[in-house]
């Protein structure tokens, strides 16, 4: 989709293909369609008291041939009452009306749903929504289609002398910020038997020949073995695609500010390995690289809009697998850290190779590290498919995560781990540390879990078990979440800190 924003001026002479306008409830008609309305001689009103489209949410006309009117069409569409409007119905309306524009394949819209005064509703973040929303409904993932289908328009914001540059800042991030979105999910999405670890690696290398900010190192399983990163290495014992971690580094400040660290969790499959997953659903598991996609994304998004800021973005590549030279469940394991693992479940493995990395990077005394993986069903029983699980060791981290989070609406809720008894629960008894517990409190567990490799810096984990794909007609696509917020906090970090 194509964005653009204009002072447009309606009159009996404009000739555009198709306007889309709002109608409140009770024939209250907007400022616009008052307009149309009287060139017309009443005629819009006249229609829609005929069908009786008085503005409800969900009730909308599309009409052709308006008289005295050169616009092919204009669509009205009913937004309820009106100051009764807020983010959540506007979404709603947002997503019928990309339904509306997908079945009639309308390739030119003027916007004129941006023009509303919401309470408790920035402009700014009206005009991103609308952006999120068609960009989500118009992605296609049609790689491994016979026929290809396609549905792309331009949109053109109506706008003011007074809010120009507040469309034109929220077009650029939500362009930069989208293309993003969509490579990640289009890695995410990609097979398992296409997307392996080698294949991350070779994604973020390409990063390096685009973006001049940009370099990237990959460690392999011999630098992983000279560094001691055992956990790391058993997870993919198993498994004939060998582990690389990829690690992604924008500079666009001063060498010598902190930067900032991103991991993803990167299994490109996970079987469970010799604890064997059972095979309902497990064609979904080649999800369970989706926090390395996000990372991605977020680096892929940063990097289009030169943000002064020094971030570096690591995707843990991995895959679990059973064989006869897989990792075992009684194994124990020494950590980079020095700490000892038993292992209790070949498919607590995300913690494996996540606690690794958390060791590895101290090295480059970052200012925040914030870890996103698809770790425990546990989480997605806790918070379900709407709110990832956010849990960390820092006050202000949590704060800076839960603002990005409400702003963007790619929501997070925080989940306690300062509490003895879950670290009682993550205790071996003949080795530092369990890879996993028993039934209760999981997600929280395997932050616990994490958090004795992150004591040397702030931490944030998010937990994206439930949010990393949803469903299409009950097929599971990836969500490209949690980019934005990510994203979000990165853009905070540099403008309001
Ligand atoms: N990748 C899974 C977690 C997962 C499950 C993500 C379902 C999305 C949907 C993870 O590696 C895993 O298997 N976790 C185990 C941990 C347990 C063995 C302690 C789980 O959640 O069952
Ligand atoms: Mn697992
Ligand atoms: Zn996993």
């Amino acid at each position: 989709m194509k964005y653009t924003a204009e002072k447009i001026n309606i009159s009996n002479k404009s000739s555009f293909d198709c306007i889309v306008i709002p109608i409140f409830e009770q024939y209250k008609l907007s400022k616009i369609l008052k307009k149309i309305n009287d060139i017309s001689n009443n005629y819009i009103l006249n229609i829609l008291k005929e069908n009786s489209i008085q503005g409800k949410i969900n009730q909308n006309i599309i009409l052709y041939k308006i008289p005295n009117f050169l616009c092919n069409k204009i669509i009205i569409i009913g937004c309820g009452i009106e100051n009764k409007l807020n983010r959540e119905k506007n979404k709603l309306i947002l997503n019928n009306v990309i339904n509306i524009l997908k079945k009639y394949s309308i390739k030119e819209i003027i916007w004129y749903l941006t023009d509303l005064k919401i309470d408790n509703y920035k402009l700014y973040w009206n005009i991103r929504d609308t952006i999120d929303i068609f960009e989500k409904n118009t992605y296609l993932f049609h790689r491994f289609k016979k026929n290809k289908s396609y549905f792309s328009s331009k949109l053109k914001f109506n706008i003011h002398d007074n809010n120009k540059d507040i469309y034109f800042s929220a077009i650029k991030y939500g362009n930069a910020i989208n293309l993003g979105i969509k490579k990640a999910k289009n890695i995410a999405n990609l097979p398992p038997n296409i997307c392996t670890p080698k294949y991350l690696s070779i994604k973020a290398k390409k990063l390096q020949k685009k973006y001049k900010n940009i370099s990237v190192k990959i460690l392999d399983e011999k630098i992983m073995q000279k560094k001691g990163m055992n956990a790391y290495l058993a997870v993919s014992k198993g498994s004939k695609n060998k582990p690389f971690i990829s690690i992604i580094k924008y500079n666009f400040n001063d060498k010598k500010s902190q930067p900032i660290i991103l991991l993803g969790k990167g299994i490109t499959f996970d079987s469970g390995g010799i604890s064997l997953k059972p095979s309902r659903n497990m064609e979904e598991m080649k999800y369970d690289m989706c926090g390395a996609a996000a990372v991605y994304g977020t680096i892929y998004a940063i990097a289009e809009l030169k943000l002064p800021i020094n971030v570096i973005a690591i995707l843990a590549g991995s895959e679990n697998m059973p064989s006869s030279n897989a990792y075992r469940p009684g194994d124990i394991i020494k950590t980079m850290s020095g700490l000892n693992v038993e292992i209790v479940n070949t498919d607590a493995e995300g913690r494996l190779i996540l606690c690794d990395i958390l060791s590895y990077i101290e090295k480059y005394k970052p200012k925040y590290v914030i870890d996103i993986a698809t770790l425990t069903g546990a989480c997605v029983i806790a918070l379900g498919n709407n709110i990832s699980g956010l849990m960390s060791n820092n006050n202000i981290l949590c704060k800076k995560i839960i603002t990005a989070s409400l702003e963007t609406d790619d929501r997070v809720w925080e989940l306690p781990i300062n509490d003895k008894k879950y670290f009682d629960k993550i205790k071996s008894n003949i080795a530092d540390l369990v890879n996993s517990s028993d039934g209760v409190a999981g997600a929280i567990t395997a932050a616990c879990f994490l958090s004795k490799f992150t004591q040397k810096y702030k931490w944030a984990h998010i937990d994206i078990a439930g949010t990393a794909w949803y469903y299409v007609n009950q097929k599971a696509m990836s969500s490209g979440r949690p980019i934005s917020m990510l994203c979000q906090f990165l853009i905070n970090q540099v403008y309001n800190d």
